[in-house]
């Protein structure tokens, strides 16, 4: 076996300036000097400068193809000129003017000329905000307290968001249970305490690594209907991403509330809920006093993000930014798959426009390759998680951010060049790995 610190010492020595930006940072961030957690890494991820299309550049010069994407909301790519020219537009003529304005009008109209279930819109400042707000209103709607959510879904780090059981989280009111199983929701929705079913949309970060049955997703508007409970699908990743009218369109079903905020706001801090008029009412003054939700928000609808949400929404109709996004994620899958194969590495890459990699032992001939591959307990198996981050520091000295070597964000500024410089890395990467004995498969 090579020396295994000898990427460590590699990546440090294509990386001066960042190195020592990371010492600043890491006085100040207790996450070990980053500011979110998935950007946590050792030794660091790299410090970015600039990013245009599907590419992006590091303070040492470094050049990335890059697959976070803003975390997952940049369908279009970074950048994207008529983006960037409606926000410059807007900061002229005002950052916020702490009152209303046309911008944050139109840019619903378009939110629901998109998504038809959007009957009425509250704006907020994130995706995690708005499936808080989707939770209040549900109860106030509702005159319950109780929320159901699935395992390996995720929605933000708020209060009930958090995985159960994490330090300092209010979830006595959580129930978390195993999706894709619409005889054990009944069976808790039976007993008329529940308030809202909260379910991420497939395809996206979490949910596509660990995805959910269609036919699940089919089951769940009328099992929540008889049992008087609230339908919350998050769109925060899948809404405008998987389609011009999300997920919801994708698999052809209505809930009762939505959440979406990433690929809406073109990029920008945002987040909305959307929904049926009747539950949304709670929202308003005139709702009695005992239903009444009052909402703030200093960046409700700031008219910089507004900009930036007509600009991108505007875009989508017809959905051609999602289509191409999706078939550079399907040639990505293809070669990537066929690399695999050819040089026999236990590895496979499946899912939609955002592509998971499953490293172990596996049928590598599916009839499906974009089908999981495994068990939900393999997919997920936390052991694999330091060969993720290995893998995805081999990927970062070959000029490719992955999410954490575990998946791969697709725009529709990926182009060939970006597809096959990336699958070239990945085999670099993989042989690496084989050659200093860190892949034991
Ligand atoms: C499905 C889903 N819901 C909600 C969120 C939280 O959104 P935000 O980070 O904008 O608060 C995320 C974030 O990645 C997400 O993936």
């Amino acid at each position: 076996m090579s020396n295994p610190d000898a990427l460590i010492e590699a990546y440090r020595r294509k990386h001066p300036r960042s190195a020592e930006i990371h010492v600043r940072a890491r006085e100040l961030f207790p996450a070990q000097g980053a500011t979110h957690f998935s950007r946590i890494h050792n030794p660091f991820r790299p410090y970015i400068v600039r990013a245009a299309g599907a590419r992006k550049w590091d303070v040492d010069g470094n050049e990335y193809v890059d697959y976070v994407l803003g975390h997952g909301s940049l369908v279009l790519g970074h950048s994207h000129p008529a983006v960037v020219e409606a926000i410059q537009r807007q900061a002229a003529l005002g950052l916020h003017y702490g009152d209303n304005h046309e911008l944050e009008v139109e840019w619903a109209e378009r939110i629901r000329g998109l998504m038809p279930a959007a009957e009425r819109i509250e704006f907020c400042a994130s995706g995690q905000e708005a499936n808080q707000m989707g939770i209040r209103v549900a109860r106030a709607h509702s005159g319950r307290r109780k929320l159901l959510k699935f395992l390996h879904n995720y929605h933000g780090w708020a209060d009930e968001l958090a995985p159960k059981g994490s330090p300092g989280a209010l979830d006595d009111q959580v129930t978390v249970i195993p999706a894709n199983d619409p005889a054990l929701v009944e069976r808790h929705l039976a007993s008329g305490e529940f308030a809202v079913v909260l379910v991420e949309g497939g395809g996206g970060r979490v949910s596509g690594r660990v995805p959910t049955k269609v036919e699940f997703f089919q089951a769940l508007p009328d099992l929540c209907r008889r049992h008087g409970t609230l339908l919350l699908l998050d769109e925060v990743v899948t809404g405008f991403r998987e389609a011009p009218g999300g997920w919801q369109s994708v698999v052809g079903m209505t809930p009762d509330l939505s959440t979406i905020g990433k690929a809406a706001s073109g990029g920008l801090a945002a987040g909305a809920l959307l929904g049926r008029a009747d539950v949304m009412s709670v929202l308003s003054g005139a709702a009695p006093a005992d239903r009444r939700v009052v909402h703030g928000g200093t960046w409700n609808a700031v008219p910089i993000s507004c900009a930036a949400g007509i600009a991108a929404c505007s875009l989508y109709p017809g959905g051609a930014p999602q289509r191409a996004a999706r078939a550079a994620a399907d040639r990505f899958r293809r070669d990537a798959n066929a690399m695999f194969r050819r040089i026999g590495a236990n590895a496979r890459c499946y899912g939609r426009s955002i592509v998971h990699l499953y490293l172990g032992p596996i049928d590598q001939d599916p009839a499906d390759d974009t089908e999981a591959p495994a068990a939900v307990d393999r997919l997920m198996d936390p052991a694999k998680t330091p060969l993720h981050q290995r893998l995805d520091l081999h990927l970062l000295v070959r000029g490719v951010a992955s999410m954490r070597g575990e998946a791969f964000c697709f725009s529709a500024a990926h182009d060939e060049a970006a597809v096959s410089s990336t699958v070239a890395a990945l085999e670099e990467s993989i042989a690496a790995m084989v050659a200093e004995g860190t892949l034991p498969f």
